[in-house]
């Protein structure tokens, strides 16, 4: 099993105090996800492959490293996980989006799928999964089931809040997905919403409450 990552990197921390801040816009909260994914995105992507090529500078030859063509897929969660393609993106220019539908049923809390559209080359790619929100962990769960089906090279799930029960949900079932988060959290309520959280975070990126 791998360890989790947490982001204690004192600008991410600064970012998610705003976050969970009740009195935060909905704008504010957008711009927040977008800089603090990027930010999760440097060391999610920390491992990929570099090789060494000759640049020449105005002054001399010399050499230096580049990217070594690895190909990277996002997969945001609909919806909250559409706030942070934006932020993966500006880092990884290149990378292909897939998107997966899901939500969670209000009274079982157990993810309903409604739509998955993935890269049709994913075989190929490493895919890193985004979705603020790690809760019951039933969503991720779901969502990396999906994209298994398709034989990618590797997964990694991004979050920014994670509850302690759906780390242990998701780490047990895909023991071989890195899980990346900001904060991880004390425990879910009785609605299954984490604590202290940050609301419904769907809701607050695209201001329906
Ligand atoms: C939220 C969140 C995750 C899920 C986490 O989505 O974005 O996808 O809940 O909960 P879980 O770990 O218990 O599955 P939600 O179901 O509210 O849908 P939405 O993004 O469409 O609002
Ligand atoms: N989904 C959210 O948006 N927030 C939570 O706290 C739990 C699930």
């Amino acid at each position: 099993m791998l360890k989790p990552f947490i982001a204690d990197h004192p600008l991410i921390q600064h970012k998610v105090t705003l976050l969970r801040d009740r009195n935060t816009s909905s704008k504010q909260f957008r711009e927040l996800i977008r800089e603090i994914t990027g930010l999760m995105c440097y060391e999610a992507t920390r491992d990929l492959p570099t090789c060494e090529v000759t640049v020449e500078t105005p002054i001399a030859k010399t050499k230096s490293r580049k990217i070594a063509g690895r190909k990277l897929a996002f997969v945001p969660i609909l919806r909250a996980g559409l706030g942070m393609v934006d932020g993966a993106v500006e880092l990884v220019p290149s990378a292909r989006i897939g998107h997966i539908g899901l939500y969670r049923d209000e009274t079982t809390m157990k993810p309903v799928e409604y739509y998955c559209k993935l890269p049709g080359d994913i075989g190929e790619r490493d895919v890193i999964v985004l979705d603020p929100m790690l809760a019951t962990g039933g969503s991720a769960i779901d969502a990396i089931g999906q994209i298994k089906q398709r034989g990618p090279r590797s997964i990694k799930f991004m979050c920014i809040i994670a509850a302690p029960e759906g780390l242990k949900a998701l780490t047990e079932a895909h023991p071989d997905v890195q899980v990346y988060c900001a904060a991880l959290d004390e425990c879910l309520n009785e609605n299954c919403y984490i604590v202290p959280g940050l609301g419904d975070a769907g809701d607050r990126i695209f201001g329906t409450k």
